[in-house]
């Protein structure tokens, strides 16, 4: 029986890496910019705040990432051939390969918002998705020069845009704000992406990939800080909390319209939704069916409590312990994902069906797309 298990399992393993292997991506892209939050943070966070945050946690390099392992956008650099992203905050770094400005923390919408509107819980960090095209305006007087040139060069580059909005709704639900209130933010988060893309076409971009939300009701910490005693709260097929779903799913509606109008104004170029919402479903609805053992609401690095996650023993702090199983479980710390499912999803995105059109088939010339 056990090494049946053991004999499928393997082959198991060699079937889908058949699948996804294949056929390597052509070497297409000559460089890859990132902005975002810290789903896609290859380093900015810690490098910005070293020596000035008390209980900053260690990152043994070079993953200065909140997971056990590599990111969705590490494994689109290698897919595509690249080198894995450098922090932008990494000054005197050549970027001619590629450039990632995002960082742990970061919204879509200003500092100034939240402050205007009373968001008490907002950190100063400062590093919005506007701060982030600042730093990209630096960034490109060190990778080309004259304008012809540049378009030239990101005209080629693969641009990855999000996510955004998850920090933005989350500072509201901790400033105490309704459901309702939370919806109006939604409109105005996805404009502001809107204006950050077009941004990008204006520079030369023409293939921009843009992630959605994650279903912010299924993740440990809002679990842990929104318990509900009335079990309709709950979706009875994942034991997520619905009412921080359901944001997120307006958002990914709203900014899936916003992207295909976008697109009919910029035939050229090429704009891809791609979806962490619905496989991250798919894993707290069938854990087992994608080798989570111990589940999708449970983080393996955490300070105990029904979740793991536990605010004042978070992962990195005295308290916290690590699981022995990362890859049998979809949450890392409570708030991000383990290597595993970021490696699951990330394929999903290139290959299908979790991004349209696949990332694939925008570098190959053979394949015709709609
Ligand atoms: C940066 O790297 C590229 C190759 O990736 C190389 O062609 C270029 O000369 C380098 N620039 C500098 C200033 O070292
Ligand atoms: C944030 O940084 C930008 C430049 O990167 C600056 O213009 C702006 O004033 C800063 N905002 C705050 C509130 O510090
Ligand atoms: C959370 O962590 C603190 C500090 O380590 C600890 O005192 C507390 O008991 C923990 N709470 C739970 C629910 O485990």
């Amino acid at each position: 029986m056990e090494r049946g298990g053991v004999v499928w399992g393997l082959m198991w393993w060699w079937m889908v890496a058949v699948v996804v292997t294949a056929e390597p991506l052509p070497r297409y892209y000559n460089a890859i910019f990132s902005f975002g939050d810290s789903f896609s943070d290859t380093g900015n966070f810690v490098i910005i705040n070293s020596g000035k945050l008390p209980n900053m946690p260690k990152f043994p390099p070079p993953y200065a990432r909140c997971s056990n392992g590599r990111l969705v956008i590490d494994f689109l650099a290698e897919a595509f051939g690249l080198p894995l992203l450098a922090p932008s905050a990494n000054t005197g770094t050549n970027f001619s390969q590629g450039a990632n400005f995002a960082v742990m923390g970061a919204t879509a919408l200003d500092l100034q918002y939240f402050k205007d509107n009373n968001v008490w819980s907002i950190p100063p960090f400062n590093t919005s998705m506007n701060v982030q095209l600042g730093w990209f305006d630096q960034v490109k007087q060190t990778v080309c020069s004259s304008p012809q040139e540049c378009r030239e060069f990101f005209g080629k580059a693969l641009f990855v845009f999000g996510e955004f909005g998850g920090n933005d709704y989350s500072f509201a639900w901790k400033a105490e704000w309704s459901l309702e209130k939370v919806k109006t933010m939604v409109p105005k988060v996805v404009a502001s992406m809107i204006g950050g893309i077009e941004r990008l076409l204006d520079e030369g971009a023409r293939h921009v990939v843009v992630p959605g939300n994650l279903p912010a009701g299924c993740i440990p910490i809002t679990l842990t800080m929104y318990p509900s005693d009335d079990r309709a709260d709950y979706d009875p097929r994942t034991g997520c909390l619905k009412k921080y779903n359901n944001v997120a799913l307006y958002h990914n509606a709203i900014l899936r319209i916003a992207l295909d109008q976008l697109q009919r104004r910029r035939p050229d170029s090429r704009i891809v939704y791609a979806d962490y919402y619905t496989p991250y479903i798919q894993f707290a609805r069938t854990p087992h069916l994608y080798g989570y053992k111990r589940g999708a609401l449970r983080a393996c690095c955490g300070g105990g409590g029904p979740y793991n996650y536990n605010m004042s023993a978070s992962c990195g702090l005295p308290g916290a312990t690590t699981c022995d199983d990362p890859d049998a479980h979809v949450s890392w710390d409570g708030i991000h994902l383990t290597e595993a499912p970021y490696r699951f999803i990330a394929n999903t995105w290139l290959r299908g069906p979790y991004a349209h059109p696949p990332l694939a088939a925008l570098v190959r010339d053979d394949v015709v797309v709609y």
